[in-house]
């Protein structure tokens, strides 16, 4: 396993539609660890692949808390089948957009169905935190972030902050 870069918004590809894998094979096999290696290292509870550069539909989530034993949620080709109208409102962050959070209002629970790391089809029904991290991850396969679910003048503020923040970056670097 490696530690994959994550990306930091603004960036193409995390705006990009993910493309759906084809065979969940070794190679694959290998970006999902790579990518919850990287996930755990950040740390963060979710990673989907557009984050490291990958435009495929992968998504890695672990929300056990650290007293508790490691739980590591793989999938690939993420589709929900059903959302509840009961909805639930939870602050959000995410990697690509580092020090900003927000709550969001999503679905409270739904059911997904993906291909687990092994290539075998499963269906999950999920709520609470974990609804929230699935639906956020699967944001990410098209091309939307966090941010984009708040007002404009909230979401231009904060990509303003994070494209300076990235000059800055380039300016001591150099
Ligand atoms: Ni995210």
């Amino acid at each position: 396993m490696s530690l994959r870069h994550i990306l930091v918004a603004p960036d193409p590809v995390l705006k990009a539609t993910a493309k759906p894998v084809e065979t969940v094979d070794d190679e694959l096999r290998q970006l999902m660890d790579d990518m919850l290696e990287t996930m755990y290292e950040a740390p963060g509870i979710g990673l989907a692949a557009p984050q490291v550069g990958v435009s495929k539909r992968v998504i890695v989530m672990d929300i056990a808390r650290e007293d508790e034993p490691k739980a590591p949620l793989f999938m690939a080709n993420p589709e929900l089948v059903w959302v509840s109208d009961e909805d639930s409102t939870y602050e959000e962050g995410c990697l690509s957009v580092p020090e900003h959070y927000a709550d969001v209002v999503r679905p409270a629970e739904i059911r997904v169905k993906y291909l687990d790391r092994d290539g075998k089809a499963q269906e999950l029904k999920a709520d609470g935190l974990l609804a929230t991290v699935i639906q956020h991850e699967m944001d990410h396969l098209e091309g939307i972030l966090f941010i984009d679910h708040l007002s404009s003048l909230k979401r231009n503020m904060i990509l303003r902050k994070l494209l300076k923040s990235k000059k800055q970056v380039l300016e001591e670097a150099s």
